[in-house]
């Protein structure tokens, strides 16, 4: 045998890492655990507590409280008691205790891995390498904004209270991510670990008394599903953020809607893996290797779904297969495991339930020849190839070590494919020509792409979802937004349906009779009901004729801005010059069009809204191309390119009262930042559309980018919230309507951005324009790239 063969067929002796200072640490608390409430540990206030155990042996490690909603009540209270405590703090003070957070999670980081490896199963070495030190590198981040948050976020306050919900594939990790950018602006937290891995958390908690944190500011409840559900209907909860199923994403999506409560939601993911025939095929295996066995495929972003180019497959599959037969597949505490257990009994079945669909349903499925320890729960990485794009395995999270594999032709065939699942989490590309991958990774649905590398992550690197995904960020500046809320909106006052309207209502101009249609892929359209309805102004005088909207105009209407959506690819300059251009014939027209908005708001509101309307066309011109992105800085051989992309394709409910700016106030930010739009004008004054649309015809705006639909707001609402089609929906309007246009658009999870049934005031540029409207018009993508060889 010669040295080269003895080297390959030397087995791996065993390197255990030593798990006595955790056990240590378990023995000191009784292997018994209270929650964590205003700086103490309570026992549950019904008694109860529940077991977690290690997935490699079975053998349960600790009894953890299970949290009842009297507990939580009592959390959210010491939350809420901490928060004038803890913004009272100057932001310098705030940052040294993140600081210190930082520093004692390094101090302590090998007890938290092997913790965190026993509780979920994971190998020590990633827990060891990419976990903690990324937990770590959370807070140092984070300390930093806490030092910058006046500076660089001036006029924003923090939400107040914050529930956080977090699942069990990286829990100390998925609470770095909630808990550093709460605290760094300047909320308390109440957060929920997942019930199969609590004890990091708990761990956590301790921490925090060992800095010295004030007491209230962090609260831990352990518990199931149950204890999360009363998190997210406490009254007294400002903001809740969640990681976790779609589903159960849904469900709090549904729970909040009649609240205030501010929402993000990172939910699951089918991403792709894209190869092509260029790219380096061994480091695009090994890539893989992470991409979908890293964690046992238990991970959000994980590669689930590889789409080969075809002249490569077979080659690409045989590496593929040859690499997976070295996997090392047994003791997450054994350091040189690279696969280890899966969480829990039910995730073990569900994984397999779903692999048998995928085979009944044509796939065939190879796994290495490789022993699974005999005890624990274990799952063989497992390759399924022959997979329909519409089979189960290449549509549902499997959330499990298995793959599935699809060929493709062209790069055009490779995004529809790639892009064909409800999800848009992440996706990795590989290819050497660096013109393929960027072109592929802009047209790709989802809010991560890696090029050339995957599952990288860092905490100045935004994080989430497009689509089915959810919305929000986690990371960086843009993370930060999430847990923070312009002053003067959290001030503004109710709006009340019998309010004055904004301006002055006085004299009522003479009717001019008019009957205007519907704005329809730039053309006018008859309503399909062939009903009009009457609209009358000030004096109850007939100002015209509106036609009355119906659920087939606002699907034609839904359709005209889909296919509007080269609008989205046009040059940020050109985009500016159709504002400028829609300003300039505005502005001609303004006498007249004042004169009939007169009648329904008074000539002097009409007159500055004509005006303010003007001005605002040319603030958004002005922004098209100066809301720019970012080139994050991480710690690797990598830039993450952040950019700015439209959400798509946008359901609007205007404001009542300022007919023709508040109109203009919403719609522009959607369009100068690529959006096309599906807009229901103000009920008090629908004819706007009859004002606008020689306007928008005169000034070269594409047909489809603005539709306008007027109708009775109540049924055109539940048609643009429920459709499939819209990728987000606004709404201006009372409580009662933001609460429905939640409620129902609950579906697709499209994006909901209301005025919460504040009144706003679209005369004050401060609260009417800018930066806070086009983060919401935006969504970004954050693109990786490395660099050197
Ligand atoms: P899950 O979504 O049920 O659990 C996540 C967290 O939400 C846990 O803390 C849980 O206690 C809590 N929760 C459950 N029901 C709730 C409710 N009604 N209200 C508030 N909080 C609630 O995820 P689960 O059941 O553990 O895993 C099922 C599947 O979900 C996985 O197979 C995977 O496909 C997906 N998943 C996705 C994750 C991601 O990061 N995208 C993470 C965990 C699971």
């Amino acid at each position: 045998m010669s040295v080269l063969e003895k080297y390959k067929a030397m087995e791996y002796g065993p390197a255990p890492e030593d798990p006595k200072e955790t056990l240590v640490w378990l023995d000191a608390h009784k292997r018994r655990f209270g929650h964590f409430i205003g700086g103490k540990w309570q026992a549950p206030s019904e008694g109860k507590y529940f077991e977690t155990s290690d997935p490699a042996t079975g053998e349960k490690i600790a009894d953890v409280a299970q949290g009842s909603a009297a507990d939580v009540d009592a959390a959210v209270k010491a939350a809420r008691g901490a928060l004038p405590v803890w913004q009272g703090y100057s932001p310098h003070e705030r940052a040294k205790y993140l600081y210190a957070l930082a520093r004692q999670i390094q101090k302590h980081s090998r007890r938290l891995a092997v913790l965190e490896t026993i509780d979920n199963g994971k190998p020590i070495r990633e827990s060891r390498d990419i976990d903690i030190p990324l937990v770590a590198r959370h807070f140092y981040h984070h300390a930093g904004w806490a030092q910058l948050l006046h500076q660089e976020f001036p006029g924003y306050s923090s939400c107040g209270v914050v529930g956080q919900i977090i699942p069990w594939n990286f829990p100390l990790l998925m609470l770095a991510w909630k808990i550093a950018p709460a605290l760094a602006t300047g909320n308390t937290v109440v957060l929920k670990p997942a019930e199969f891995t609590p004890l990091t958390a708990l761990a956590f908690a301790e921490i925090c008394v060992e800095v010295g944190l004030p007491t209230g500011v962090v609260n831990i409840i352990t518990g199931d599903g149950s204890s999360g559900e009363a998190l997210v209907r406490h009254s007294d909860v400002d903001k809740i953020a969640f990681t976790g199923s779609t589903e159960v994403g849904r469900a709090i999506r549904r729970a909040t809607a009649t609240s205030h409560k501010k929402l993000s939601l990172e939910l699951g993911g089918k991403s792709p893996f894209i190869i092509f025939e260029d790219a380096d095929l061994d480091s695009a295996v090994e890539g893989l290797v992470d991409g979908i066995w890293l964690n046992q495929g238990q991970v959000c972003c994980a590669g689930s779904r590889l789409l080969m180019q075809e002249s490569i497959a077979e080659k690409l599959t045989r590496k593929v297969q040859a690499r997976m037969s070295t996997l090392r597949v047994g003791s997450p505490l054994d350091k040189a495991i690279d696969v280890g257990a899966i969480v829990a009994k039910v995730q073990l079945e569900r994984i397999d339930s779903l692999v048998n669909q995928g085979i009944a349903e044509g796939a065939t499925c190879w796994q290495p020849e490789i022993s699974l320890p005999s005890r624990g729960l274990y799952y063989k990485p497992t390759f399924l190839s022959n997979v329909h794009p519409t089979s189960i395995v290449a549509q549902q999270e499997i959330f499990g070590p298995v793959l599935a594999a699809m060929t493709f032709r062209t790069p055009k065939e490779a995004v529809e494919l790639a892009n064909n699942t409800a999800y848009g989490l992440a996706a990795s590309v590989w290819s050497e020509s660096i013109n393929v991958s960027l072109h592929v990774a802009s047209q790709l649905k989802a809010g991560v792409v890696w090029v050339n590398c995957t599952n990288m992550f860092d905490a100045a690197c935004g994080f989430g979802g497009y689509r089915e995904s959810g919305y929000g960020r986690e990371g960086g500046r843009e993370g930060l937004l999430e847990y923070l809320e312009p002053t003067w909106f959290k001030s503004a006052p109710k709006l009340s349906s019998d309010a004055p309207a904004n301006g002055v209502a006085e004299v009522a101009s003479p009717s001019i009779d008019r009957t205007v249609k519907l704005y329809i892929g730039g053309k006018q359209a008859r309503p399909d009901s062939g009903y009009s309805i009457e609209v009358r102004g000030l004096n109850d005088q007939l100002l015209g004729e509106s036609p009355l909207g119906n659920r087939k105009d606002i699907r034609n209407a839904v359709e005209a801005a889909r296919r509007a959506e080269g609008w989205a690819r046009t040059t940020a300059h050109n985009r500016a010059q159709v504002l400028f251009y829609i300003a300039e014939n505005l502005s001609q027209r303004s006498a007249e069009i004042a004169q009939c908005l007169s009648a329904a708001v008074g000539a002097k509101q009409a007159e500055h809204e004509v005006k303010a309307s003007i001005e605002r066309l040319f603030s958004y011109a002005a922004w098209t191309d100066k809301f720019d992105g970012a080139v994050h800085n991480p710690p690797f051989r990598n830039i993450a390119i952040a950019m700015n992309e439209p959400v798509g394709t946008v359901g609007l409910l205007c404001p009542s009262d300022t007919p023709l700016l508040g109109f203009f106030s919403l719609v522009l930010p959607l369009i100068a930042a690529g959006n096309s739009v599906v807009a229901v004008p103000s009920e008090k004054y629908p004819l706007i559309a009859g004002d606008l649309y020689q306007v928008f015809e005169t000034s070269d705006l594409p047909g489809g980018v603005i539709n306008i639909v007027p109708g009775r707001t109540p049924e055109l609402l539940k048609t643009l919230a429920e459709h499939d089609d819209l990728d987000a929906i606004w709404c201006y309007g009372d409580e009662s309507l933001c609460a429905t246009t939640k409620a129902l658009s609950v579906g697709n999870l499209k994006q909901v951005w209301t005025n919460e049934g504040r009144a706003i005031d679209f005369f004050d540029r401060t609260q009417s324009e800018g930066r806070w409207y086009l983060a919401h018009a935006y969504q970004l993508k954050n693109i990786w790239v490395p660099y050197g060889e």
